[in-house]
């Protein structure tokens, strides 16, 4: 039997709402419903997915990834919360104390921007994918999360003209993290709320193309069925799956599974 290979995918992009947490949930939710087993790792101390995705509120977790980073590796197991609100996805909570921890991991560890790679070592080989929910920042949080991850995947906000602002920085800080990570892979950029008839979308398309260097051919539109499954602490799927949002996170699985291997030795039949 060969060893399993997991997948991590870092969903970054320091730009707020520009929709890295609504990516998480949706893929995470399709990946599992390919018969993937996936793990959420929420990094962002704003705890979005965390709200989404948790069956408890991030402030009953005892440990979330903001006391991760900072124990030792045996609490790893404490952390996986395995009952969610979305079938055959696992979570490690984020939790509002992830501000703090993120400033006294610069004191704690040896290697400020390796602790959550360091941690997560273990489930190499348990679970099939991990995505990574980052905080709108690029500070050591986000660091973490790229050397941490395999593969990154940086949602755009089409339909905002503000939507490109400062992606440079973000590429940088991936360059960086090269350093430390040479095989962190980007996927590409992922236009969210896209709209081709609109002049803004059509820009900021040809300015993620031309800036990040990668474009992923699947575009997510606009629908409020995304505030409604939030709401509801569901995916888009399961709320309505003939809704074109939903439709499209699918495809997203999809083109990732071929393109990643993921379904490599998984009995499809
Ligand atoms: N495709 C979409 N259509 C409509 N609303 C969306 C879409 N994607 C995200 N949103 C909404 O935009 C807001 C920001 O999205 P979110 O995923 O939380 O962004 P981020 O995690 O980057 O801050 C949320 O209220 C979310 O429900
Ligand atoms: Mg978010």
């Amino acid at each position: 039997m060969s060893e399993k290979k997991t997948t991590v995918i870092a969903v970054a992009n320091h730009k707020g709402g520009c929709g890295k947490t609504t990516t998480v949930v949706n893929l995470s939710a399709e990946f599992a419903k390919m018969g993937l087993s996936v793990l959420v790792i929420d990094l962002d101390p704003q705890a979005n997915a965390s709200l989404h995705i948790g069956k408890k509120h991030p402030s009953e977790i005892v440990i979330t990834c903001a006391e991760l980073l900072l124990s030792e590796i045996e609490k790893l197991p404490l952390a996986i919360q395995t009952d969610t609100n979305l079938e055959g996805v696992s979570l490690i909570y984020g939790s509002l104390a992830l501000g703090k921890t993120e400033d006294e991991l610069k004191d704690y560890a040896p290697r400020p921007s390796e602790e959550l790679r360091d941690k997560i070592k273990p489930l190499h080989g348990i679970f099939d994918v991990i995505l990574i929910d980052c905080p709108p920042s690029l500070k050591l949080l986000t660091s973490n999360a790229l050397a941490a991850a395999t593969h990154l995947i940086v949602p755009v906000e089409s339909g905002s003209q503000y939507g490109m602002y400062g992606v440079t920085d973000l590429m940088r800080l991936v360059d960086k993290i090269h350093r430390i990570n040479p095989d962190l892979h980007l996927i590409g950029a992922l236009l969210i709320r896209h709209d081709e008839r609109q002049t803004v979308c059509k820009l900021i398309e040809a300015s993620a193309r031309e800036q990040i260097g990668k474009l992923i051919d699947i575009r997510i539109p606009s629908s409020t069925k995304v505030n409604q499954s939030a709401i509801a602490k569901m995916s888009v799927h399961a709320l309505d799956r003939s809704s074109k949002v939903a439709r499209e996170f699918r495809h997203l699985a999809e083109l990732l599974a071929e393109q990643l291997n993921l379904l490599e030795g998984k009995d499809n039949g």
